[in-house]
């Protein structure tokens, strides 16, 4: 399910570019079971599987070998809440992430206190797997990485950035200055800089 989303604009030409490097790692592959079964009923009942440790151990393990200074952060609804300022914190304290998606009920606590190293999460909604949720936290970071996307796309005054005091973005004009009868505001026109920037301020959310 990573395919189509690593395969598109922004996250393909930064990996095309060798500024970013996604590996996906299946679970399955480091499962003891002939059947490589990765899941379990849950000790005192209940519905839904639970991950076992052993595949998660060996994957989780072996990944870590490869990038040891990179925390473990498993996507869950009960993690803490995704902001773009956690991104950014991300995308400067660290150049590697280890990623781990759950599904099911969730995954062995054992694996959690051993191994992991933050939960989050994106959202108060529960998805059915953490791999939108891994995506989602690919994308946001991967767009931050220098070199990732053109000079034109600036990080600096966007939505949630510092720099518009983490509120929503001004709103945007551009070519024909009317259409339809509607009319660009008319301070945009004008090539003011400091009236546009006092507009622009004025109607961040
Ligand atoms: N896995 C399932 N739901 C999730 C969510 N909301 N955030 C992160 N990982 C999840």
């Amino acid at each position: 399910m990573f395919k189509g989303f690593l395969n598109e604009s922004i996250l393909k030409k930064a990996q095309g570019k060798g500024v970013i490097t996604i590996k996906i790692h299946d679970i399955r592959d480091y499962s003891e079971d002939k059947h490589r079964k990765v899941d379990d009923t849950p000790y005192g009942g209940g519905a839904g599987m639970v991950f076992t440790p052993q595949p998660l151990f060996d994957c989780i393990e072996a990944v870590k070998k490869k990038a040891p200074k990179a925390p473990v952060i498993y996507m869950t609804p009960k993690g803490q809440r995704l902001t773009q300022t956690k991104v950014e914190k991300l995308s400067i304290k660290f150049t590697q992430l280890i990623l781990l998606c759950g599904h099911y009920e969730g995954i062995d606590q054992r694996v959690i206190d051993a191994l992991v190293d933050q939960e989050i999460s994106i959202g108060d909604y529960v998805l059915s797997g953490g791999e939108l949720a891994a995506m989602v936290m690919v994308d946001a970071i991967s767009r931050l990485v220098p070199g990732a996307i053109g000079k034109e796309a600036s990080h600096e005054e966007e939505t949630f950035s510092k720099k518009l005091g983490r509120k929503k973005e001004y709103p945007h004009y551009t070519k024909p200055a009317e259409f339809r009868g509607m009319k660009v505001p008319e301070v945009l026109l004008n090539g003011h800089h400091a009236e546009i920037e006092k507009w622009r301020k004025n109607h961040c959310k």
